[in-house]
């Protein structure tokens, strides 16, 4: 088994034997959340970060040309769901970092408080990410805001959480054609998407994220 950093910060690439994989620098040696597999190397621990189960993955996968999450920064998670991807962010940024976790859905933020629990830098937020003055007493100004929601809104979505978003701050947001839009060729509706973004954002990249996960792309965007 061979660990590399690769050219994003916080991600490694391990080659085993038959095969490559991705991973993030564990900030909680032997104790996973996901079924995850993990390496160990050197007194680390490495989780692998699955394509198929994460869009931030996948987009490292298809090399993006730039994934901005840095160590310490502040993040505002929409969409976190059972945590899978946020806890990968939660490696990356390290224990000086904060995420602010938010999902409107009861039922997954329940499995979100174990993980929460257990990192010191991931804060669980049970709110709706269309109302963000129900939940801004409770976040700070962030660095970068990842968004995964899959909503027929998302780009408005994000849009109105643009305030929490520091100068020059970045915006990661995972696009789900069939959610917009089914009558529509996903392309169509990444154009559209692309579009609106334009107007408040400044687009750094973009990757459609096939095979791993269908008719999605994920975007790369800066505060202008
Ligand atoms: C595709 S899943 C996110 C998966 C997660 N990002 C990951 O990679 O591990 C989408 C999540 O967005 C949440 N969601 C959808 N609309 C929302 C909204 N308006 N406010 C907050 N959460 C929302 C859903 O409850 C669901 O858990």
């Amino acid at each position: 088994m061979e660990v590399q950093k690769s050219k994003y910060e916080g991600i490694y690439s391990i080659n085993l034997k038959n095969r490559r994989l991705i991973a993030t620098q564990s900030i909680t040696p032997g104790k996973t959340f996901f079924n995850e597999k993990t390496y160990k190397e050197n007194n680390y621990e490495y989780r692998e970060f699955n394509p198929s189960h994460s869009k931030l993955a996948s987009a490292v996968i298809k090399k993006i040309s730039l994934m901005p999450i840095k160590k310490g920064d502040a993040i505002l998670y929409l969409g976190a769901s059972h945590g899978y991807t946020p806890s990968f962010i939660s490696d990356i940024v390290g224990k000086g970092g904060m995420i602010f976790c938010l999902d409107f859905a009861p039922r997954v933020v329940r499995d979100l408080l174990f993980v929460c629990e257990e990192r010191e830098n991931m804060t669980p937020i049970l709110a709706d990410a269309n109302k963000p003055e129900t939940y801004k007493n409770r976040i700070s100004q962030v660095n970068l805001i990842y968004q995964d929601v899959a909503q027929k809104n998302q780009v408005e979505i994000l849009i109105k959480n643009l305030e929490f978003l520091k100068p020059k701050g970045y915006a990661l947001i995972a696009i789900k054609a069939r959610s917009i839009d089914v009558t529509k060729s996903p392309q169509k509706i990444y154009r559209e998407v692309e579009e609106k973004l334009k107007e408040k954002l400044k687009i750094i990249d973009q990757k459609e994220l096939d095979p791993f996960q269908k008719d999605h792309c994920f975007f790369v965007c800066q505060k202008k």
